[in-house]
């Protein structure tokens, strides 16, 4: 793509897409809140499982541990995807990491360079991070009722405020500017590839040697932030439940579940 503004449509998209399921139906906005609130919204109506929400902008985009997600219209991919999938509650959290996998494969795939995942679910460029996710689960008794997960890449920013100086865009990594229908279709196409793999075992045994070849937090040190406790140690990769391994200063090896926690390098971001 050249120069010009990529305009995004509900009619490019459609086109775009490749799947079997996987946005066999699509709900596009100009401008909406947020694209995860509607597709919980249909979760709980009469959306079905493959649904897929993307918005132009979002005015309030939510980002992981109550943050916001910056959303301006015209230059970033804001979509969910609504699940229902038939898995016990303590397996969903897993297909966040299946939802990370497409996305660091899709961007390799379209831009060349070397996206890492950050465990669990961010994608990373030169330490700097081009996407996030956000999976949101909704129960009905004991049961899951539907699953949303939520992406949200900087695909064409030129710049972002000073606040944001741990973040990066597809276009400033790679010089190029990509067709963001292009770039949903992909994710989803890989996405349909990577959900039978899980599906097939209920777990991530099918992709979690791909997973921590792919996981800049492989074999490196890292601080791991609990909401109530901190501590330091060596991540050695993710176990067939997607927490990740890591051995404490002590040398007492822990498993660390996704939930609220977030890890970080020593140093900073990565
Ligand atoms: C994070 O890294 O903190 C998660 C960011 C998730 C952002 C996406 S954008 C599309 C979807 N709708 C939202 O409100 N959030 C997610």
């Amino acid at each position: 793509m050249s120069g010009e503004t990529d305009v995004l449509s509900k009619a490019e998209i459609e086109s775009a897409l490749a799947t079997a399921w996987a946005g066999n139906e699509v709900y596009y906005f100009s401008e909406i809140d947020s694209t995860n609130t509607y597709a919980k919204r249909l979760g709980e109506s009469q959306g079905g499982h493959g649904t897929l929400v993307v918005s132009d902008r979002q005015t309030s985009g939510k980002g992981r541990r109550g943050r916001v997600w910056e959303s301006p219209s015209g230059t970033g991919v804001y979509m969910s995807i609504l699940l229902k999938p038939q898995i016990r509650p303590d397996q969903a959290s897993m297909l966040t990491l299946v939802m990370a996998q497409s996305a660091v494969r899709t961007i390799r795939e379209m831009t060349g360079l070397d996206a890492k995942i950050k465990w669990p679910n961010d994608i990373v460029l030169n330490g700097k991070k081009v996407c996030g996710m956000l999976t949101e689960m909704t129960m009905e008794m004991d049961q899951i009722q539907s699953v949303v997960i939520g992406v949200g890449i900087n695909v064409n920013t030129t710049h972002f405020p000073e606040q944001l100086c741990d973040a990066t865009s597809l276009y400033l990594e790679s010089g190029k500017k990509l067709r963001r229908a292009d770039l949903i279709s992909e994710m989803l196409r890989q996405f349909e590839y990577y959900y039978d793999t899980f599906t097939k075992e209920g777990n991530l045994s099918g992709m979690q040697e791909e997973y921590n070849s792919l996981l800049v937090n492989c074999d490196a040190e890292v601080r791991v932030l609990e909401p109530l406790n901190e501590y330091q140690g060596h991540a050695v990769g993710i176990n067939e439940m997607g927490e990740l391994i890591v051995r404490k200063e002590d040398g007492e090896f822990v498993r660390v579940y996704a939930g609220e926690v977030s890890v970080r390098g020593i140093y900073g971001y990565v």
